[in-house]
């Protein structure tokens, strides 16, 4: 049997060298009838003329210059019949190349899914993948060749929006988001159901001074290495077609020109084979930034340090062809970048049929694909987090008379979408389920439930408070749905203020006073700081923006028919002094040993130095008991590896998923090492009453980090182990040393 498959695996990896050679031999064929402005013409893409993503840069008549052969890839162009007309237009060029459609599917197409970062809260790395196979699934079916996503970038400060589109703060839980997302949007790479992956923003843009979007990072190479680095790498090995350079100088030098990033690390080091876009007008950008004089030194340092596809900046198309003539840029260069791309269009399968992502039947079938609509559902709930629950408010029984269901977001229907909801064409693009419709569905006519919207979400008005107290006043619960609006996170939507916006603390407050148990949904695409919230009210749900079921989701998590099981993957400041915060840093020389010591340590003299919520805390309708910690060994030498085993029991009254998360710390380094460092986590069920026991392994890989050196690698001594449900919450401890 062994041998079978061995022989099997043998034809198999021949077959595919021998398909991929005769890929690349096509590719040289045809770039040998290529001319040089048609080549070059590979290298750019415009946006569609009906949507942007960013400011328009160009007013040429795009749809005749593609006839001429000059655009190789348009974005925000989707549908089937729309990239049909477009593909037409490629077709009637002279060497009929395909045009690549590439869009921002970030959460879902039709179907949109949490945003990302809650997603990341549901550390459900099955669920996260099978999202994105629906993305991909019904964006190729609506004739979408490559999204842009995922973004992978690190973030430890909740005032830049962008954290709504990563994994939150975590190199360990990232990197393993990151894969599973390119898993799930490339699929069976070249399938008509799969989309090419661009994993973003290369590199390091989440750590942007002061959390504003666009902004400089400056940051030690080492600390690149370590923490911004490695989800790329994952997403790489995960087979990620192509990557995107960031809008953000690294340590003075701009990404999309960033040789050290491009050329040495992803071309060079890592052997990237898949070709690097830029982003929105990042190469015209260098402008600004004050690295280049103008458009044209812009395209020279950027195809010299390996950006192959320019975005928006009609910096290749109106000065390649110049600079090859003037021997600044040697074709090779062009040939390079060019070869990339029609490498991946040969691989989708475009040159056999440009048409391959266009059957609208395929297209009407996968938009309305109810198995879509029950994993939605299904991953919302459990990216929720219940932050608290006190007085076992919740699950709410479903033999409630009354509900009084209170607040701006109650009946918004455009906010769970999250901000990079497609505005897909053609269909009905409003398919969500509100919070109000959710509850509805949940109670039909059992339960009456009465609502008031309270305020608006930035108001400054408290006219709606009599309202909401004299429906508060006839109900035996409140659902107080509040929040931010989907639109104050995303791109460009970095803040100094991350309160409640408007009267809502306030509107919590006047509804306090009634004495009835009130349940907090809060809705947001970033941690807020609810210090306040936190402090004074005993149920407390976090529902980010949960997607097309959303509504439906929250119902289920409220009345228990899905117990909630997410964890944070960002921690909570308690208030925006503290940012950027983080769980796992160094310790200093004088750390604080206890949260109120201020004497001569490494503390604030007017805060406490712990978040309001840590990274990885959630709570569950049900309770976990950690037991029986054991190592198979306590000292182990580099090529070994120690199991760790743990038994978990729930010893709650119902069934719930447990995250149990593995940290480690190396006690002495030749570079000082964090306090505590996520390095393998498990999620698990179980029944009540029911115990498992779960392995981990710890192999010299977890034991490495980068040294001042750069070199990736272990180091003998001591490390502590620690097992438990929240970096702020370790359950059990032990130890193990490293020896020669
Ligand atoms: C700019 C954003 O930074 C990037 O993430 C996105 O993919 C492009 N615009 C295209 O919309």
């Amino acid at each position: 049997m062994k041998k079978i498959i061995t022989l099997a695996l043998l034809f198999l990896s021949f077959f595919a060298f021998s398909q991929q050679q005769t890929i690349d031999q096509k590719v040289e064929i045809l770039l040998k009838k290529m001319t040089l402005e048609e080549k070059i013409g590979q290298l750019n893409q415009y946006t569609g003329d009906n949507a942007a993503t960013g400011p328009i840069t160009i007013n040429s008549n795009k749809k005749s210059e593609i006839k001429k052969g000059l655009i190789g890839s348009m974005l925000n162009i989707m549908g089937t019949q729309y990239t049909r007309q477009y593909q037409d237009l490629a077709m009637q060029s002279r060497l009929k190349i395909p045009l690549l459609f590439g869009l921002d599917v970030i959460h879902g197409y039709k179907t949109t899914f949490p945003i990302p970062l809650a997603e990341a809260a549901s550390w459900d790395l099955t669920a996260i993948e099978l999202s994105a196979r629906i993305a991909a699934t019904e964006a190729a079916a609506s004739g979408i060749h490559w999204t842009f996503a995922p973004m992978v970038d690190i973030s430890r400060d909740p005032r830049w929006g962008r954290v709504m589109e990563g994994a939150g703060e975590d190199t360990y839980l990232g990197s393993k988001i990151a894969y599973a997302r390119v898993k799930g949007f490339q699929g069976n790479f070249g399938d008509v159901n799969s989309v090419m992956a661009c994993v973003k923003h290369f590199a390091a843009y989440g750590a942007a001074i002061g959390g504003r979007d666009y902004n400089s990072v400056d940051m030690s190479n080492r600390m690149l290495w370590e923490t911004y680095l490695p989800p790329f790498k994952a997403a790489l090995d995960a087979g990620a077609a192509t990557f995107m350079n960031s809008f953000n100088d690294l340590n003075g030098i701009p990404a999309s020109a960033n040789t050290y990033l491009l050329r040495d690390i992803l071309k060079g080091k890592w052997n990237f084979q898949g070709f690097v876009v830029s982003d929105w007008g990042s190469i015209g950008e260098m402008v600004n930034h004050g690295y280049v004089k103008d458009n044209k030194e812009a395209a020279l340092a950027s195809i010299t340090a390996g950006s192959d596809m320019d975005m928006e900046s009609n910096a290749y198309r109106y000065h390649l062809e110049e600079l090859v003539k003037e021997n600044k840029v040697p074709v090779a260069l062009i040939d390079d970048a060019v070869k990339r791309i029609l490498r991946k269009k040969f691989e989708l399968g475009l040159f056999d049929d440009p048409y391959k992502f266009c059957n609208p039947e395929r297209e009407q079938k996968e938009l309305n694909n109810p198995e879509h609509t029950k994993a939605a559902r299904e991953i919302a709930a459990k990216s929720i987090v219940l932050l608290k629950n006190k007085r076992d408010v919740l699950p709410l029984s479903k033999g409630l008379k009354t509900i009084a269901f209170i607040g701006p977001m109650v009946k918004s229907k455009r906010d769970n979408h999250g901000f990079w909801a497609v505005d897909v064409k053609d269909v009905d693009s409003t398919y969500i389920v509100s919070q109000w419709e959710g509850l509805e569905n949940k109670v039909g006519k059992r339960t009456k439930i009465l609502y008031a919207k309270g305020c608006g979400v930035e108001d400054k008005s408290k006219e709606g408070f009599a309202d909401a107290l004299l429906v508060a006043s006839q109900a035996e619960v409140i659902i107080l749905s509040i929040g931010e609006n989907f639109n104050k996170s995303g791109e460009a939507k970095s803040k100094s203020n991350l309160h409640l916006p408007g009267v809502q603390e306030d509107l919590i407050k006047e509804l306090q006073k009634t004495g009835k148990p009130i349940v907090i949904l809060i809705n947001a695409g970033r941690p807020l700081v609810i210090d306040w919230i936190a402090d004074n009210m005993s149920t407390i749900v976090y529902t980010w923006w949960l997607g097309s079921e959303a509504g439906n989701a929250i119902a289920d998590v409220l009345f228990g028919d899905y117990n909630p099981s997410g964890k944070l993957p960002m921690s909570f400041p308690r208030t925006e002094g503290q940012i950027p915060i983080y769980y796992n840093h160094f310790n200093t020389g004088r750390p604080a040993e206890t949260e109120t010591s201020t004497n001569y340590v490494s503390a604030y003299i007017d805060l406490k130095n712990s978040p309001k919520f840590p990274f990885g805390y959630g709570l569950s309708y049900t309770t976990f008991e950690y037991s029986d910690l054991k190592l198979s060994q306590k000292t182990i030498k580099n090529s070994e590896s120690i199991t760790v085993s743990v038994n978990i029991k729930n010893t709650g009254s119902v069934k719930g998923e447990e995250v149990v998360q593995l940290y480690l710390r190396d006690k002495v380094g030749s570079v000082v090492r964090p306090i505590i460092e996520l390095k393998d986590f498990q999620k698990i069920s179980l029944n009540r009453g029911d115990t498992k026991t779960i392995q981990f392994t710890i192999d010299n890989q977890k034991l490495s980090f980068y040294n001042n050196a750069l070199e990736f690698g272990s180091e003998p001594g001591d490390f502590d182990l620690m097992i438990g449900s929240s970096s702020a919450d370790i359950r059990l401890r032990d130890s193990f040393e490293l020896v020669k």
